[in-house]
C-alpha cells in the first residue's frame, strides 16, 4: 500500500517556502538596477502592473495545477492534457541546471563570510574578486584548475540541501521559518546602516526618482515582465512540486496574492539598503551615483565589499551580515529548485524520498564542479543567461496555453474559487488567454532574434552554441523523453 502523501503542518508553512523560494539573490542584486536602469520610481508602475495581470495570476495557475494534480509539474501537466508532461520535465531540469550554478553563487558567499572576518579584500576588493577569488582564466576556453575555496563552499550548500531535503516536506516547513525571516532581518540591519550613512538621500534619489518617459519605451514594461517571472519563480515546477503537498481544501488565489505582494514588498525595500550604500560609495569617491551602479555578482561582491571596508565602524561585522543574508536568501530558493525535480521523479517512479534526495544532491554537486575551475565563470554567465531567457518564459506560456485554451480559463479559475477566500473575477482569465501569452511571446521572439544575431557576451560562437543553444537543445530533448518514458504514470 502507497503512503498517504506528506502535507504541509500549516498554510503559514506553505506561504513561507514560496515566499522563500521567490525571494533570492535576484531581490537584492537584481531588482534593484533593473528598476534603476527603467525609470526608477516610475518602474514600480509597470512592475505592479506585470505583477497583478502575469505574477499573481500565473502563482494561482501553478498552486492549482499541482494542488489538483498531487504531483509535480510533469504530472501537473499530465493531468491537464495527457501528453503534456514533457513541459513539466522540461520545468525541472531546467530548475535544476539552474541549481548547479546557483549553488557555486552560494559558494563564493561561504567564502565571503570567512574573509569578512579580516576584510581580506579591503585592498582591492575587485582585484580580489577576480584574481583570488576566482583566479579567472584567461578565456572561456581555458577551464583551468579547480578552485579548493570554492569547492569547499559548494560542497556546504550541497550538504546543507541535503539535510534540509532529507526528512521531507515538513522538515522544509521547519526551516523556512528561520530562512525567511533571517535575511529579512539582516536587510533591516543593512538598510538602517545604510540610510544613516553620508551620501544615502543621494543614492536614494537615484533610486526612485521617477522618470515617467520611460513608460513610452516598451522595452522597461518587458523588463518588468522579465522581472517578475523570475523573481517569483515562476515557470520552474517549484511551485507545482509545493502546492502537491496542499490539502484538498487549501486557499489559492489569498496564498498567491499574500506570496507576490511579500516577494515584491522585499525587492523594493532591498532597495533602499542597496542604493543608500551607493550613494555612500559615490559621496567618497566624489562621482555621480551613476558611476559606481552595479548589479549581480560585481554589486554583492565587488561594489558592495568595497563600501563595507569603508564603513567606519563594525566593518566586519556588516560584512558577515551582508553575506549570511546572501546565504540564506539563496538556500531556501536553491533547495525548492531541487524539490521541484524531486517531487517530480518520486511521484512518476515511486522511488524512495531520501533516494532520490540523495542521488540529485550528488549529480548537482558533481556538476557544479566546473564552475569552480577558473572559467567557472564565463560558463555559469552563459548558461545563466540562456536558462533565463529561455527556460522559464517557454514554460509560462506552455501554461498559459494549456490552461487558458486548451483546459478552458474559466473552467480552472472555477476550480479555484471553489476553495479559495478572494473569489477572483473575469479579468483573470483575459490575463491567462491573451495578455500573458502575448507578452510572453514577444520576449521569447526578442530573446531568439537578438541571440541568433548578435551571440551573447564577448564570448565565441562556439560557447554560445555549446553552454547556451545546445544546453536548451539538449534538455527539451531530454524532457520529451522523459515525458514518453513516464506518460501518464502516477505512482503514489
Ligand atoms: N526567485 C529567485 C530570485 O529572485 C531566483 C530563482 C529563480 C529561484 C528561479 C528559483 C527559480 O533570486
Amino acid at each position: 500500500m502507497a503512503l498517504p502523501r506528506e502535507h504541509w503542518a500549516s498554510r503559514t508553512s506553505f506561504i513561507m517556502a514560496a515566499v522563500g523560494s521567490a525571494i533570492g539573490l535576484g531581490n537584492v542584486w537584481r531588482f534593484p538596477y533593473v528598476a534603476y536602469a527603467n525609470g526608477g520610481g516610475a518602474f514600480l508602475i509597470p512592475y505592479f502592473f506585470a505583477l497583478f495581470t502575469c505574477g499573481i495570476p500565473l502563482l494561482m495557475v501553478e498552486y492549482m495545477m499541482g494542488k489538483r494534480a498531487r504531483g509535480g509539474a510533469p504530472q501537473a501537466f499530465e493531468a491537464v492534457r495527457p501528453f503534456m508532461s514533457w513541459a513539466g520535465w522540461l520545468a525541472c531540469i531546467f530548475a535544476f541546471v539552474i541549481t548547479t550554478y546557483y549553488c557555486c553563487i552560494m559558494a563564493w558567499s561561504w567564502d565571503y563570510v570567512w574573509y569578512s572576518f579580516k576584510l581580506s579584500w579591503s585592498a582591492d576588493a575587485s582585484v580580489f574578486f577576480n584574481e583570488q577569488v576566482l583566479n579567472k582564466s584567461i578565456g572561456v576556453g581555458t577551464l583551468g584548475a579547480i578552485q579548493s575555496h570554492i569547492l569547499i563552499g559548494l560542497i556546504l550548500t550541497w550538504l546543507a540541501i541535503l539535510a534540509i531535503l532529507w526528512k521531507g516536506i515538513g522538515a522544509v516547513g521547519k526551516v523556512v521559518m528561520v530562512t525567511v525571516p533571517l535575511p529579512v532581518l539582516c536587510l533591516v540591519i543593512l538598510a538602517i546602516r545604510g540610510l544613516t550613512l553620508p551620501g544615502a538621500a543621494a543614492g536614494m534619489t537615484y533610486y526612485l526618482q521617477p522618470d515617467f518617459a520611460k513608460l513610452a519605451d516598451a522595452r522597461v514594461w518587458l523588463a518588468a515582465y522579465g522581472q517578475i517571472l523570475f523573481s517569483l519563480s515562476l515557470g520552474m515546477g517549484i511551485l507545482q512540486a509545493y502546492a502537491s503537498y496542499l490539502p484538498k481544501d487549501a486557499d489559492i488565489s489569498n496564498n498567491a496574492f499574500m506570496t507576490g505582494l511579500t516577494n515584491c514588498g522585499f525587492s523594493f525595500f532591498a532597495g533602499f539598503a542597496v542604493f543608500s550604500a551607493l550613494g555612500f560609495l559615490a559621496y567618497l569617491e566624489g562621482v555621480p551615483v551613476a558611476d559606481v551602479v552595479k548589479a549581480g555578482p560585481d554589486l554583492a561582491f565587488v561594489t558592495y565589499p568595497t563600501i563595507i571596508s569603508q564603513l567606519p565602524f563594525w566593518a566586519s561585522f556588516f560584512g558577515v551580515v551582508f553575506f549570511i543574508m546572501l546565504l540564506t536568501l539563496g538556500i531556501d530558493s536553491a533547495f525548492s529548485l531541487v524539490e521541484s525535480f524531486a517531487t517530480s521523479i518520486k511521484d512518476a517512479t515511486g522511488m524512495r524520498h531520501t533516494k532520490v534526495v540523495l542521488w540529485l544532491c550528488i549529480i548537482g554537486a558533481v556538476m557544479g564542479i566546473i564552475y569552480t575551475t577558473r572559467g567557472g565563470l564565463y560558463w555559469l554567465d552563459i548558461v545563466d543567461k540562456y536558462a533565463s531567457d529561455y527556460g522559464l518564459v517557454t514554460i509560462a506560456l506552455a501554461e498559459c496555453i494549456v490552461i487558458g485554451w486548451i483546459f478552458g480559463a474559466s473552467k480552472f479559475r472555477k476550480e479555484i474559487n471553489d476553495t479559495s477566500e478572494i473569489r477572483i473575477g473575469f479579468w483573470w482569465d483575459v490575463c491567462i488567454k491573451f495578455l500573458t501569452p502575448a507578452i510572453l511571446i514577444f520576449i521569447l521572439v526578442k530573446s531568439i532574434i537578438t541571440n541568433i544575431l548578435e551571440p551573447y557576451g564577448d564570448y565565441p560562437l562556439w560557447a554560445n552554441v555549446l553552454g547556451g543553444w545546445g544546453m536548451v537543445g539538449l534538455l527539451i530533448i531530454v524532457s520529451i523523453l522523459l515525458g514518453i518514458k513516464y506518460n501518464c504514470r502516477r505512482v503514489e
